[in-house]
């Protein structure tokens, strides 16, 4: 039961702001004179993405997909889905796609293939959070906001079950 999980802070507010802040000028730098489509993969991302755009003074766009790899467990399954798919034309444009967690890679593999295969201008990942003592599929990662311990993490629209999303913070769950 969610209720008695045991959490403890892992990055706080104002390091998560302060992560934001540089990755939204690292993103500045390189987008300039460019009208990038910023790609959330749902439902994780959402809030590290209104953060996010609202530091980028870009001409940008934004759409979302909504990937499924995971059931309640919390190992991956390693068998990703399209729960929702593209309603924006991706053909010639600079994508950014934007995510809550890199963890297996095996999710953002199978979505980068996707998109590739759609001829984008550019293609690159933004990722809030990497594990990557859990890697199996090596996947490119052009903006990395934090490297996290090989533990189950939640907050800042990262959920466990579909719980803990609005913390303000990101938590570490202990066993
Ligand atoms: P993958 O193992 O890299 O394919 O991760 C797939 C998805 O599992 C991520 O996009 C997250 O939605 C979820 N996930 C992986 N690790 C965690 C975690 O520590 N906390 C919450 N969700 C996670
Ligand atoms: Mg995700």
């Amino acid at each position: 039961m969610a209720s008695q999980l045991q959490l403890k802070v892992l990055i706080d507010q104002k390091d998560i702001a302060e992560g934001v802040d540089r990755l939204a000028c690292e993103i500045e730098r390189d987008y300039q004179g460019k009208q990038p489509l910023l790609l959330g993969v749902l439902k994780g991302s959402f809030v590290f993405m209104a953060d996010l755009i609202r530091r980028l003074d870009l001409p940008l766009e934004l759409e979302f997909i909504r990937l499924s790899s995971y059931g309640s467990a919390r190992e991956s399954g390693g068998k990703v889905r399209l729960v929702q798919g593209l309603r924006t034309p991706v053909r010639g444009r600079d994508v950014l796609v934007i995510e809550d967690i890199v963890d297996s890679g095996v999710t953002t593999s199978f979505l980068l293939d996707y998109l590739r295969k759609k001829r984008p201008a550019s293609l690159k990942l933004c990722t809030l959070t990497h594990k990557p003592s859990r890697c199996r599929v090596s996947v490119p990662i052009d903006y990395l906001g934090f490297t996290v311990p090989n533990k189950f993490i939640v907050g800042y629209g990262i959920d466990c079950d579909e719980k803990f999303r609005n913390l303000p913070d990101i938590y570490a769950i202990e066993d």
